[in-house]
């Protein structure tokens, strides 16, 4: 991806988290999440066979974090488990993108859809996933530890359902 403004250019790619990124992520994770992840959450995902943790950092100095994505690939879908994009980078598509690939990644591997969980409160989530066609197909009640309620969302990667994004 590319970022233009007060004239200059700054690209923006996806890459395997690693160890060194751990401090970075959780940093970003404390501010944008209700219930966030600690670094030892994140550490275990990096050990997964089927976990695919991703993260979004300029090509520049590949330390610049704007955001990350951690997906399942078990049987036949692909869980997305978090999402996350740090404040200043907010409104300019890295949730799609990062989204985005997990996707291709499930439609290479002939997955059958993507999942995930959404508080029902979290509308611009909620947003974003109806903007790539996922669907709402269950509310699952009092799913987070405050008590809150989920939206169970479905992204078909049926042939008969053309992905729109
Ligand atoms: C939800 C979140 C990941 C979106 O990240 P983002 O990079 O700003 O999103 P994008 O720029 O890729 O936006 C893509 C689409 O999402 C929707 N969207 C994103 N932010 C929105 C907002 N504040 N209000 C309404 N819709 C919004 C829009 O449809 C947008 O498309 P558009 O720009 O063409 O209108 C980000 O707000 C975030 O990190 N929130 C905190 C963590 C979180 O809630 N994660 C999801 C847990 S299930």
């Amino acid at each position: 991806m590319v970022l233009r403004g007060f004239g200059m250019e700054q690209k923006w790619s996806l890459r395997p988290a690693t160890e060194e990124d751990l401090e970075n992520v959780s940093r970003i994770e404390a501010k944008v999440h209700p219930a966030p992840w600690g670094i030892q959450h994140f550490r275990s995902e990096l050990t997964k066979p089927y976990s695919q943790f991703l993260l979004m950092t300029d090509d520049a100095t590949d330390q610049e974090v704007a955001g990350y994505i951690v997906g399942w690939f078990l049987f036949d879908e692909c869980q997305i488990l978090n999402v996350a994009v740090s404040l200043p980078f907010r409104g300019l598509g890295f949730a799609k993108a990062m989204i985005r690939k997990l996707v291709t990644l499930a439609v290479n591997k002939n997955l059958r859809k993507v999942s995930l969980e959404v508080r029902k409160s979290n509308l611009p989530a909620i947003q974003l996933y109806q903007s790539m066609g996922f669907v709402i197909v269950q509310i699952r009640k009092s799913f987070y530890s405050n008590g809150e309620d989920a939206y169970f969302m479905t992204l078909s990667l049926e042939p008969s359902d053309p992905i729109r994004f």
